[in-house]
């Protein structure tokens, strides 16, 4: 397992801290980040309106893999995660879902092996990339974009470096007047600085998913959609 992604996956393979993470991470309306879920649902439907597959990588409780089958009754979901504890909840909270999910655990930097199945339509993550840098990266995007079917889409949900001093200073200065309240968050280590912007879109064309943009962006989280060509030569 590549360095970084080892020490992530040793973090939250500790259930004190994914619990303590989990009791403090803000539901329903308080949870700021399900307006970019639902975004992603609704810009998939315009184009993809039956996929059949649906993963979501490091998906913890589930929460984005419960937005994408709610909005595709017809898909079949597979969660994926390095945490016993994180497999846990999600068994609980995706339980509604009975058996259009399947379970695998297994590390973000090695898909295959983890068990992620191939022609997938919609791969989704979501505030795990970020523990990866360089080509620990750049690896997750192109394993993932290999993944997915012609057409199929690529999304990933994290939180960014800052590329700008100035705009970090702005930015740090009032987004807590933003964030929900919330419980202590047990901290956990970050190699900083955080992939930024430029290097999720360099990972996408790693990828070969060079149709890609930012759909949603508050202070550091980003949305980042893209679509695999629908055949090699398109
Ligand atoms: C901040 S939580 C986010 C969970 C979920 N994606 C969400 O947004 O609600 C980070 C998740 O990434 C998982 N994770 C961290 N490193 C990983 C790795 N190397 N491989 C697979 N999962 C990993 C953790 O177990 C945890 O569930």
């Amino acid at each position: 397992m590549p360095e970084q992604s080892r020490s992530a996956a040793a973090v939250w393979s500790d259930a004190e801290f994914a619990q303590a993470w989990l009791g403090a991470d803000p539901q329903g309306p308080q949870d700021l980040l399900e307006l970019p879920r639902h975004m992603a649902a609704r810009l998939v439907a315009e184009e993809t309106p039956q996929p059949r597959l649906i993963v979501d990588v490091a998906s913890g409780a589930g929460k984005f893999l419960s937005v994408l089958l709610d909005a595709f009754p017809d898909a079949h979901g597979v969660w994926t995660d390095v945490s016993d504890t994180m497999l846990e909840r999600a068994r609980t909270d995706l339980a509604r879902f009975g058996d259009r999910v399947d379970f695998t655990v297994g590390d973000m930097t090695a898909l295959r092996a983890a068990g992620v199945p191939d022609q997938v339509d919609v791969l989704v993550t979501s505030r795990a990339s970020h523990h990866l840098a360089g080509e620990e990266l750049r690896g997750f995007y192109r394993e993932a974009g290999s993944l997915l079917a012609p057409g199929g889409w690529l999304v990933n949900l994290d939180h960014i470096g800052p590329e700008d001093e100035m705009w970090d200073k702005r930015y740090r200065a009032v987004r807590k007047k933003f964030s929900a309240p919330r419980a202590a968050t047990p901290s956990h280590h970050h190699n900083y600085p955080l992939p930024s912007e430029a290097d999720h879109l360099d990972g996408y064309r790693a990828a070969g998913v060079s149709d890609v943009d930012v759909a949603w962006k508050a202070f550091y989280s980003c949305l980042f959609i893209g679509r695999a060509p629908r055949s090699p030569q398109s």
